[in-house]
Protein backbone atom coordinates (compact mmCIF):
# COMPACT_ATOMS: atom_id res chain seq x y z
CA UNK A 1 0.00 0.00 0.00
CA UNK A 2 0.65 3.55 -0.80
CA UNK A 3 2.26 5.20 2.56
CA UNK A 4 0.11 8.52 3.36
CA UNK A 5 2.33 9.77 6.11
CA UNK A 6 5.44 9.84 3.76
CA UNK A 7 7.07 7.20 5.47
CA UNK A 8 8.37 3.86 3.15
CA UNK A 9 6.68 0.84 3.95
CA UNK A 10 9.44 -2.02 3.50
CA UNK A 11 8.54 -4.90 0.16
CA UNK A 12 8.04 -8.19 1.35
CA UNK A 13 10.53 -9.69 -1.40
CA UNK A 14 12.72 -13.15 -0.18
CA UNK A 15 15.94 -12.52 1.34
CA UNK A 16 17.16 -15.98 0.01
CA UNK A 17 17.17 -17.32 -3.11
CA UNK A 18 16.78 -21.23 -1.80
CA UNK A 19 13.37 -20.36 -0.57
CA UNK A 20 12.24 -17.99 -3.66
CA UNK A 21 10.96 -20.97 -6.41
CA UNK A 22 9.14 -23.33 -3.88
CA UNK A 23 7.39 -19.97 -2.44
CA UNK A 24 5.99 -18.34 -5.53
CA UNK A 25 6.41 -20.78 -9.05
CA UNK A 26 3.00 -22.98 -8.12
CA UNK A 27 1.23 -19.81 -8.04
CA UNK A 28 1.63 -19.56 -12.25
CA UNK A 29 2.54 -23.23 -12.79
CA UNK A 30 5.97 -21.93 -14.10
CA UNK A 31 8.13 -24.06 -15.33
CA UNK A 32 12.39 -23.96 -16.50
CA UNK A 33 11.21 -23.64 -20.31
CA UNK A 34 9.54 -20.34 -18.73
CA UNK A 35 12.29 -19.31 -16.23
CA UNK A 36 14.84 -20.55 -19.53
CA UNK A 37 17.39 -22.25 -16.99
CA UNK A 38 16.83 -25.00 -14.34
CA UNK A 39 16.30 -22.96 -11.45
CA UNK A 40 18.59 -26.00 -9.88
CA UNK A 41 21.69 -24.76 -11.33
CA UNK A 42 20.81 -20.53 -10.19
CA UNK A 43 23.60 -20.96 -7.87
CA UNK A 44 26.44 -21.50 -10.14
CA UNK A 45 25.88 -17.57 -10.77
CA UNK A 46 26.45 -15.20 -8.56
CA UNK A 47 22.86 -13.11 -9.89
CA UNK A 48 19.59 -13.10 -8.13
CA UNK A 49 17.64 -16.65 -8.90
CA UNK A 50 15.67 -14.47 -11.68
CA UNK A 51 18.17 -12.52 -13.19
CA UNK A 52 19.84 -15.33 -15.29
CA UNK A 53 17.66 -14.49 -18.61
CA UNK A 54 19.15 -11.76 -20.84
CA UNK A 55 16.91 -8.15 -20.76
CA UNK A 56 14.14 -8.57 -23.55
CA UNK A 57 14.09 -4.44 -23.41
CA UNK A 58 16.95 -4.78 -25.97
CA UNK A 59 18.25 -1.44 -27.88
CA UNK A 60 16.53 -0.90 -31.12
CA UNK A 61 13.16 -2.54 -30.24
CA UNK A 62 9.63 -1.06 -30.95
CA UNK A 63 7.90 -0.18 -27.40
CA UNK A 64 4.89 -1.59 -29.30
CA UNK A 65 6.73 -4.73 -29.35
CA UNK A 66 6.23 -5.17 -25.16
CA UNK A 67 4.12 -6.33 -22.94
CA UNK A 68 3.48 -3.95 -20.08
CA UNK A 69 1.87 -5.29 -16.48
CA UNK A 70 0.04 -2.64 -14.77
CA UNK A 71 -0.45 -4.01 -11.26
CA UNK A 72 -2.78 -2.60 -8.51
CA UNK A 73 -5.50 -3.44 -5.97
CA UNK A 74 -7.97 -1.56 -7.96
CA UNK A 75 -10.70 -1.24 -5.25
CA UNK A 76 -12.17 0.33 -7.25
CA UNK A 77 -10.68 1.36 -10.54
CA UNK A 78 -10.44 5.17 -10.55
CA UNK A 79 -10.43 7.57 -13.55
CA UNK A 80 -6.73 8.24 -12.76
CA UNK A 81 -6.21 4.67 -12.86
CA UNK A 82 -7.75 4.27 -16.56
CA UNK A 83 -5.64 7.41 -17.82
CA UNK A 84 -2.51 5.62 -16.97
CA UNK A 85 -4.16 2.59 -18.94
CA UNK A 86 -4.81 4.53 -22.27
CA UNK A 87 -1.63 6.24 -22.17
CA UNK A 88 0.36 2.87 -21.32
CA UNK A 89 -1.24 1.39 -24.40
CA UNK A 90 -0.38 4.12 -26.32
CA UNK A 91 3.59 2.98 -25.82
CA UNK A 92 3.20 -0.67 -25.77
CA UNK A 93 1.35 -2.89 -27.68
CA UNK A 94 0.10 -5.47 -24.88
CA UNK A 95 -0.90 -3.73 -21.64
CA UNK A 96 -2.41 -6.38 -18.88
CA UNK A 97 -4.12 -5.05 -16.09
CA UNK A 98 -3.19 -7.12 -13.15
CA UNK A 99 -5.35 -7.09 -10.44
CA UNK A 100 -3.94 -7.93 -6.60
CA UNK A 101 -5.24 -8.80 -3.25
CA UNK A 102 -3.42 -6.22 -0.56
CA UNK A 103 -4.18 -7.83 2.54
CA UNK A 104 -3.21 -4.75 4.54
CA UNK A 105 -6.28 -2.78 2.32
CA UNK A 106 -9.98 -3.05 3.59
CA UNK A 107 -11.88 -4.78 0.87
CA UNK A 108 -15.00 -2.85 -0.19
CA UNK A 109 -15.20 -4.91 -3.90
CA UNK A 110 -14.70 -8.65 -3.75
CA UNK A 111 -11.73 -9.72 -5.73
CA UNK A 112 -14.07 -11.21 -8.92
CA UNK A 113 -15.85 -8.02 -8.75
CA UNK A 114 -13.27 -5.92 -9.54
CA UNK A 115 -11.81 -8.00 -11.94
CA UNK A 116 -15.37 -7.85 -13.69
CA UNK A 117 -15.34 -3.94 -13.56
CA UNK A 118 -12.02 -3.53 -15.08
CA UNK A 119 -12.92 -5.60 -18.05
CA UNK A 120 -16.13 -3.86 -18.45
CA UNK A 121 -14.54 -0.29 -17.93
CA UNK A 122 -11.80 -1.41 -20.48
CA UNK A 123 -13.68 -3.20 -22.75
CA UNK A 124 -13.01 -0.75 -26.27
CA UNK A 125 -9.54 -1.09 -25.53
CA UNK A 126 -7.76 -3.30 -27.54
CA UNK A 127 -4.81 -4.62 -26.82
CA UNK A 128 -5.81 -4.76 -22.20
CA UNK A 129 -6.61 -7.68 -20.39
CA UNK A 130 -7.00 -8.38 -17.10
CA UNK A 131 -5.77 -10.77 -15.02
CA UNK A 132 -5.68 -11.92 -10.99
CA UNK A 133 -2.25 -12.01 -9.95
CA UNK A 134 -1.94 -14.39 -6.69
CA UNK A 135 1.29 -13.54 -5.79
CA UNK A 136 4.61 -11.36 -6.58
CA UNK A 137 4.23 -9.09 -9.56
CA UNK A 138 7.41 -10.17 -11.16
CA UNK A 139 6.02 -13.58 -11.10
CA UNK A 140 2.89 -12.50 -13.37
CA UNK A 141 5.41 -10.57 -15.04
CA UNK A 142 7.38 -14.04 -16.12
CA UNK A 143 4.33 -16.34 -16.01
CA UNK A 144 2.48 -13.97 -18.69
CA UNK A 145 5.67 -12.82 -20.92
CA UNK A 146 5.31 -9.12 -19.59
CA UNK A 147 8.69 -7.30 -19.69
CA UNK A 148 7.48 -4.04 -18.13
CA UNK A 149 5.96 -2.72 -15.19
CA UNK A 150 3.63 0.32 -15.28
CA UNK A 151 2.99 2.40 -12.22
CA UNK A 152 1.32 5.66 -11.86
CA UNK A 153 3.04 8.93 -9.45
CA UNK A 154 0.91 11.18 -8.53
CA UNK A 155 3.12 13.65 -6.03
CA UNK A 156 6.69 12.76 -4.23
CA UNK A 157 5.49 10.54 -1.98
CA UNK A 158 4.52 8.04 -4.48
CA UNK A 159 7.63 8.52 -5.87
CA UNK A 160 9.80 7.77 -2.76
CA UNK A 161 7.77 4.33 -2.35
CA UNK A 162 7.23 3.14 -6.07
CA UNK A 163 11.24 3.52 -6.54
CA UNK A 164 11.63 1.11 -3.94
CA UNK A 165 9.41 -1.21 -5.13
CA UNK A 166 10.78 -0.61 -8.81
CA UNK A 167 14.45 -1.45 -6.93
CA UNK A 168 13.14 -3.85 -5.36
CA UNK A 169 11.22 -5.88 -8.27
CA UNK A 170 14.43 -5.63 -10.34
CA UNK A 171 16.58 -7.68 -7.04
CA UNK A 172 13.79 -10.03 -7.63
CA UNK A 173 13.74 -10.15 -11.82
CA UNK A 174 16.57 -8.19 -13.62
CA UNK A 175 14.45 -8.50 -16.69
CA UNK A 176 11.63 -7.02 -16.05
CA UNK A 177 11.83 -2.98 -15.57
CA UNK A 178 9.06 -0.15 -14.33
CA UNK A 179 7.73 3.19 -16.14
CA UNK A 180 6.58 5.78 -14.02
CA UNK A 181 3.90 7.73 -15.88
CA UNK A 182 3.29 11.21 -14.41
CA UNK A 183 -0.84 11.47 -13.30
CA UNK A 184 -2.43 13.96 -15.01
CA UNK A 185 -3.45 17.17 -12.42
CA UNK A 186 -7.04 16.20 -12.11
CA UNK A 187 -6.67 12.85 -10.94
CA UNK A 188 -3.62 13.73 -8.52
CA UNK A 189 -6.37 13.94 -5.47
CA UNK A 190 -7.87 10.57 -6.59
CA UNK A 191 -7.46 7.52 -4.58
CA UNK A 192 -9.39 4.28 -4.64
CA UNK A 193 -9.68 4.43 -0.61
CA UNK A 194 -11.16 8.05 -0.72
CA UNK A 195 -13.61 7.01 -3.58
CA UNK A 196 -14.47 3.68 -1.10
CA UNK A 197 -15.12 6.50 1.57
CA UNK A 198 -17.19 8.93 -0.25
CA UNK A 199 -19.44 5.62 -1.58
CA UNK A 200 -20.15 4.89 2.11
CA UNK A 201 -21.17 8.32 2.92
CA UNK A 202 -23.16 8.50 -0.28
CA UNK A 203 -21.27 10.90 -2.05
CA UNK A 204 -21.06 11.83 -6.05
CA UNK A 205 -18.16 8.94 -6.71
CA UNK A 206 -19.29 9.66 -10.39
CA UNK A 207 -16.27 12.61 -10.14
CA UNK A 208 -13.76 10.08 -9.60
CA UNK A 209 -14.90 6.66 -11.39
CA UNK A 210 -16.40 5.14 -14.23
CA UNK A 211 -20.40 5.22 -13.96
CA UNK A 212 -20.62 1.02 -13.75
CA UNK A 213 -17.51 1.35 -11.21
CA UNK A 214 -19.68 4.00 -9.47
CA UNK A 215 -22.95 1.98 -9.56
CA UNK A 216 -20.90 -1.21 -8.03
CA UNK A 217 -19.97 0.50 -5.58
CA UNK A 218 -23.52 2.60 -4.53
CA UNK A 219 -25.08 -0.83 -4.45
CA UNK A 220 -21.91 -2.63 -1.96
CA UNK A 221 -21.21 0.48 -0.04
CA UNK A 222 -24.23 1.10 2.49
CA UNK A 223 -24.38 4.39 2.81
CA UNK A 224 -23.40 5.97 7.07
CA UNK A 225 -26.18 8.23 6.84
CA UNK A 226 -28.28 7.99 10.02
CA UNK A 227 -27.36 9.56 12.69
N1 LIG B 1 -4.49 8.16 -10.28
C1 LIG B 1 -5.16 8.17 -9.12
N2 LIG B 1 -4.92 7.32 -8.11
C2 LIG B 1 -3.98 6.41 -8.28
C3 LIG B 1 -3.23 6.33 -9.44
C4 LIG B 1 -3.53 7.26 -10.48
N3 LIG B 1 -2.86 7.27 -11.62
N4 LIG B 1 -2.35 5.35 -9.33
C5 LIG B 1 -2.54 4.82 -8.10
N5 LIG B 1 -3.51 5.45 -7.48
C6 LIG B 1 -3.96 5.21 -6.11
C7 LIG B 1 -4.82 4.01 -5.97
O1 LIG B 1 -6.18 4.32 -6.08
C8 LIG B 1 -4.45 3.53 -4.57
O2 LIG B 1 -5.15 4.22 -3.59
P1 LIG B 1 -5.39 3.58 -2.11
O3 LIG B 1 -4.04 3.39 -1.48
O4 LIG B 1 -6.21 4.59 -1.43
O5 LIG B 1 -6.11 2.27 -2.29
C9 LIG B 1 -3.01 3.92 -4.44
O6 LIG B 1 -2.79 4.97 -5.35
C10 LIG B 1 -2.04 2.83 -4.81
O7 LIG B 1 -2.68 1.60 -4.75
P2 LIG B 1 -2.37 0.44 -5.75
O8 LIG B 1 -2.17 0.92 -7.13
O9 LIG B 1 -3.41 -0.59 -5.53
O10 LIG B 1 -0.96 0.00 -5.26
P3 LIG B 1 -0.47 -0.55 -3.87
O11 LIG B 1 0.48 0.42 -3.32
O12 LIG B 1 -1.62 -0.98 -3.02
O13 LIG B 1 0.34 -1.80 -4.37
C11 LIG B 1 0.69 -3.70 -5.78
C12 LIG B 1 -0.32 -2.79 -5.10
C13 LIG B 1 -0.14 -4.79 -6.40
C14 LIG B 1 1.43 -2.98 -6.88
C15 LIG B 1 1.73 -4.20 -4.77
O14 LIG B 1 1.12 -4.48 -3.55
C16 LIG B 1 2.37 -5.45 -5.29
O15 LIG B 1 3.24 -5.41 -6.11
N6 LIG B 1 1.85 -6.58 -4.79
C17 LIG B 1 2.28 -7.90 -5.22
C18 LIG B 1 3.26 -8.48 -4.24
C19 LIG B 1 4.64 -8.08 -4.63
O16 LIG B 1 5.09 -8.27 -5.74
N7 LIG B 1 5.33 -7.53 -3.64
C20 LIG B 1 6.68 -7.10 -3.83
C21 LIG B 1 6.71 -5.68 -4.27
S1 LIG B 1 8.38 -5.09 -4.22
Amino acid sequence: MRPRDGLLRTCHAPTTVETAPQLRLSSFFLDTRILGRDPSTRAETALPWRSYTRPRMSPGTSPAAHHALFPGTFDPVTLGHLDIVRRALLIFGRVTIAVASHPSKRELLPLPERIELLREVTSDLRGVSVAHVPGLTVDACLALGADVIVRGLRNSIDFEYEAQMARSNRALAGQVDTLFLASEPEHVHISSTLVRQVAEMGGPIELFVPAAVARALRARAAPRTSP
